[in-house]
């Protein structure tokens, strides 16, 4: 399926660009990359494309609004989504021709069981006619388009600001009859399933909630392969499709149980499958588990599989060989993954072990507990705090636990013990989910710069091996992530922080070029997520300071960023170090 689509957008003129990594690049506000447009917010936004304007990939995702209803037919928090784009290339007419097409033609799915919607308009933004006289042209009948607001008919952005626009989208109708005289695409009977996602998106969505046109119209369209998948195979869960029947009969085996023999049972084979999916996938982007962050989601992940494979009954160690069934089935479309395989068992197996002498004990006292505060209906702060603390229950695991005995779990006692007893908060984390895609303002663009000149600074006074293992920016800080099993000493910060002001005084004009991955290289550029450009590059150097692979955008010269001091240093998981810095005119 990903060859077809991928085959099929190249022989419409689009550039095949790999897999982004999960972990969002300079994006502060967002822990994973949710959507396969959220790598391409600079280029929506207009900048170059090094691959060209039109463009199409099969973009890992990770969405946590949900983890607590996966389990069910539909909710996964890892998916792959299949996307083409225009950047102000094409737009209304060739995306939808290029869709029927791909869904008609390639896939062979009968025109009758397709459904379609268009916006219906709302505010200062229009009524789409354009798009179902397009859909009509096709042969697309009246009573297969609807038309929808802002509600179910508008995409974007991915958080607060950012590039956004009506949409049309393509729904499977499975042929069953209405359930009511309104029933329609956006109806949640079962009988229509949302396929493939196109958003015009040609609005900018600032922080006052105001529309402005963007300075090109783009394209940028979704499909689930799961669902696609699904469909396809005539399945009625996503978890009966090849994506996850192995990952399932590793279950099976392991445990000795057959998947969809009782509901209960059907539901903690789905979490697991669903879990380990999406550990091994995030451990594969380098991240580790931790008390913040996206480690910290990994370990809610890791520990949740835990817990429902001892609800199937099996209390010893299984994650490696799911991992590896993972890793085998996955590698060869994400390459990452065989790549990092030693590092991704590692972490799995550290994780699993750690938590997994304390899940039986914790277990134990969460029953006296629970039975402890049976009559109040509300179990106690204090004790999910301890469960967090003493045993390593994820809150949210505990609330789950809780909700299981009828309890609710007393979150504003639990929240301010955490506070007062962590420096990191996890709420901070959290927060991070409710944010938007990172801007592109003037403030970010200078630290973004300045990311470039500290990890050039940190190679030459620190050690040549380090390398960039997360970077992170807002309007007001760069935060920078990178190998290195001890602390910096003052001297060598002050080296660091000396050498970036010196680079900034001397007012290095930043040159951007593009060519292949190859003469990148071999021109010593450094990078950090490789797998994720096409053929062609953009290669940022700065005087003999810096170069490095990196989709930008930059200031045009260094002395833009005034000056430039480090705030912090501090240790952010087993050997990573974290800098925090600011740029600005320091007396
Ligand atoms: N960005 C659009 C979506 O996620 C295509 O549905």
């Amino acid at each position: 399926m990903r060859d077809k689509y991928i085959d099929f957008f190249k022989s419409k003129g689009h550039s095949y660009i790999a897999s982004a990594s999960l972990i969002p690049e300079n994006d502060p506000t967002v822990l994973f990359t949710t959507a396969g447009m959220h790598p391409l917010v600079p280029y929506l936004l207009g900048e170059k494309h090094p691959a060209g304007k039109r463009l199409t990939d099969y973009q890992k995702c990770v969405r946590t609004g949900d983890i607590d209803e996966v389990g069910d037919a539909s909710h996964l928090t890892f998916f792959e989504m299949l996307g083409n784009w225009s950047l102000g290339d094409y737009f209304k007419e060739e995306s939808i021709g290029f869709s029927y097409e791909f869904l008609t033609d390639v896939l062979k799915i009968n025109p009758d069981n397709l459904a379609v919607t268009a916006f219906a308009g709302e505010g200062e933004i229009p009524r789409d006619e354009e798009t179902a006289s397009i859909w009509k042209k096709h042969g697309m009948r009246d009573d297969q388009i609807f038309f929808y607001g802002k509600e179910d008919n508008w995409w974007g952005p991915a958080g607060q600001t950012g590039p956004c626009g009506p949409d049309t989208e393509i729904f499977f109708d499975d042929g069953r009859p209405k359930c009511s005289a309104e029933c329609g695409p956006s109806c949640h009977c079962g009988k229509y399933t949302e396929i493939w996602n196109n958003v015009f998106m040609q609005y900018f969505k600032d922080s006052e909630g105001k529309f402005t046109p963007l300075k090109q119209k783009n394209v940028d369209t979704g499909m689930g392969l799961e669902r696609i998948l699904r469909i396809l195979n005539g399945k009625e869960t996503v978890y009966d499709t090849p994506l996850f029947q192995g990952i399932i009969s590793e279950i099976e085996d392991i445990t000795g149980k057959k998947y969809g023999e009782n509901p209960e049972d059907t539901r903690a084979f789905r979490i697991i499958a669903d879990h380990m999916r999406a550990s091994v996938f995030i451990l594969g982007d380098g991240v580790v588990p931790a008390k913040v962050g996206q480690g910290y989601i990994l370990r809610r992940l890791i520990r949740r599989s835990s817990r429902y494979m001892s609800k199937l009954g099996y209390e010893e160690p299984f994650m490696e060989r799911i991992a590896l069934r993972i890793i085998s089935e996955y590698g060869k479309a994400y390459p990452e993954l065989e790549r990092n395989k030693e590092a991704i068992i590692s972490a799995i197996n550290g994780e699993e072990l750690k938590f997994h002498k304390a899940l039986v004990k914790g277990l134990r006292r969460f029953e006296q507990m629970a039975a402890e505060n049976g009559d109040s209906g509300v179990m106690k702060g204090e004790n999910v705090f301890r469960l967090y603390d003493t045993f390593g229950f994820p809150v949210e695991m505990t609330a789950e636990l809780a909700a299981e005995k009828g309890l609710k779990v007393d979150m504003e006692d639990f929240n301010s013990r955490f506070r007062t007893h962590q420096d990191t908060s996890r709420s901070g984390a959290e927060q991070q989910f409710k944010g938007g895609l990172a801007d592109h303002s003037e403030e970010t663009t200078k630290l973004h710069t300045a990311t470039h000149l500290l990890n050039a600074a940190l190679r030459k006074y620190v050690s040549p091996d380090i390398q960039q293992k997360g970077s992170n920016i807002t309007a007001e800080r760069l935060r920078f992530d990178f190998n290195l099993d001890r602390k910096c000493t003052p001297e060598e910060l002050k080296s660091v922080e000396q050498y970036v002001n010196d680079a900034i005084k001397a007012a290095i004009p930043v040159v951007c070029e593009e060519m292949t991955y190859e003469q990148a290289k071999e021109r010593g550029a450094i990078g950090v997520f490789t797998d994720r450009y096409g053929e062609m590059v953009k290669v940022y150097t700065i005087g003999d300071v810096s170069c490095e692979i990196c989709g930008g955008p930059h200031v045009k010269n260094t002395s833009e960023l005034q000056g430039f001091k480090i705030k912090k240093e501090e240790s952010s998981a087993a050997g990573i170090r974290r800098i925090k810095a600011v740029v600005g005119k320091f007396d």
